[in-house]
């Protein structure tokens, strides 16, 4: 494992099940900030943090800038290298480069994006999503996390100013963006490499539906008599599967929230999360149209009712061209894609994009069984360290 990523290692980690919990604007959050504050005092890099909580460590200003960097925050349970890999790794390509005598020629940053997984307030790549403007900070900031509290209000408890929150000026400086990542998937593995290029990634979004029935008396009240919403939502689970399957679509439950939760009692209301992806964007929204079709029935049938909220959607990105083709030959690396969401696809939309993957012998991921050898992980930064010179 690369040195810096030991020292973050016990960061937000839960003892008990070995995973991270890193949130944004939680406690394990704001010691990595200071870590990634420190790492940029410790090169000399000048360190800013915009209105929406994003870190940029930068080496020389000005304009056309050659963006590095990732995100630090995990989903629950999450694994070490999901994020926290490309912001070492971009570190440690900043001192192998410093180390040679390089001068770039043009200025180079590493970026610690907030909120990439959305694990708290919902909405995935929420601080390149505001950066960008692809996210209203209105919505955002109103955005409340499993204790009520909104988006707004645990920035203020960290004293960041809401207001601040949304479209920033650093991003017309940046000429380019390579994010490394851990892949999540084994295609590396598959061609043999340790390093790749990707070329797209899936369209994804996040749906909660809200079934909506009456709490009763889990013995009182006759079968026929209830209106428990907890049926329709386990038809849903199973149509939602079977309509995946049927695409070559992706679609997963992995959060539900149950109201009022006691054994002896029947739901009020059963809130669940839906992650779903497709290769394209026609496919991924028959699958939710033709799914949330059949919750609804399901629902009405049961006398109980389906509130759909769209959380975000995020549109099939295609890396650019020419940066992706070069990097591959620079590298001699294999193209992917990739069914994962990541801060790179919300910036392509405004600069051009590229993204490193490093080998994951499992192809696990979102998981504290995550891992890259550390030979992989030692090529990664190679790779990068080529790229940026080729670039800078
Ligand atoms: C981010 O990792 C995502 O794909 O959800
Ligand atoms: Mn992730
Ligand atoms: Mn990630």
């Amino acid at each position: 494992m690369i040195e810096s990523l030991d020292a973050i290692a016990g960061v937000g980690r839960d003892p008990g099940t070995g995973g991270y919990r890193r949130h944004v604007w939680g406690d394990a959050d704001m010691l990595l900030r200071e870590w990634f504050a420190s790492e940029a005092t410790a090169r000399g890099m000048d360190l800013v943090e915009d209105g929406n909580g994003n870190q940029l460590a930068w080496w020389g200003s000005g304009p056309d800038a050659l963006l590095l960097g990732s995100h630090l925050d995990s989903v629950p349970d999450g694994g070490a290298y999901d994020g926290p890999l490309g912001i070492v790794s971009s570190f440690a390509a900043v001192d192998r480069l410093s180390a040679e005598g390089f001068e770039p020629s043009r200025p180079i940053a590493v970026a610690s994006f907030a909120d990439e997984e959305g694990a708290r307030f919902g909405i995935a790549c929420a601080g390149s999503q505001l950066t960008t403007g692809a996210l209203v900070p209105a919505r955002a900031l109103a955005q409340k996390d499993r204790d009520g509290v909104t988006m707004a209000e645990a920035m203020a408890a960290r004293g960041r100013d809401p207001r601040a929150v949304g479209r920033t000026s650093w991003l017309a400086d940046v000429g380019a963006f390579v994010e490394l990542h851990v892949e999540q998937g084994r295609s590396l593995v598959h061609s043999g490499a340790p390093v790749g290029v990707a070329s797209a990634i899936w369209p994804h979004g996040r749906w909660r539906l809200d079934f909506c029935g009456e709490a009763n008396h889990a013995g009182a009240t006759r079968m026929e008599d209830r209106r428990d919403p907890m049926p329709a939502y386990a038809t849903t689970v199973l149509a939602a599967r079977r309509l995946a399957i049927e695409t070559g679509a992706r679609a997963t439950f992995g959060r539900i929230e149950v109201e009022p939760g006691g054994t002896n009692a029947i739901p009020s209301r059963v809130s669940a999360w839906l992650d779903a992806r497709a290769g394209d964007e026609k496919d991924l929204s028959r699958l939710v149209t033709d799914l949330v079709t059949e919750a609804r029935a399901a629902a009405a049938a049961d006398g109980t009712a389906l509130h759909l909220v769209t959380e975000s959607v995020s549109p099939a990105v295609r890396f650019d061209g020419p940066l992706r083709d070069r990097i591959a030959a620079t590298l001699d690396a294999p193209v992917l894609a990739t069914g994962a969401g990541h801060d790179a696809g919300v910036l392509s939309a405004q600069v051009p994009t590229a993204m490193l993957f490093v080998r994951n012998p499992t192809g696990v991921s979102h998981s504290p069984e995550e891992h890259a050898e550390d030979d992989d992980c030692a090529a990664g930064v190679t790779a990068l360290t080529e790229v940026v010179r080729d670039l800078a």
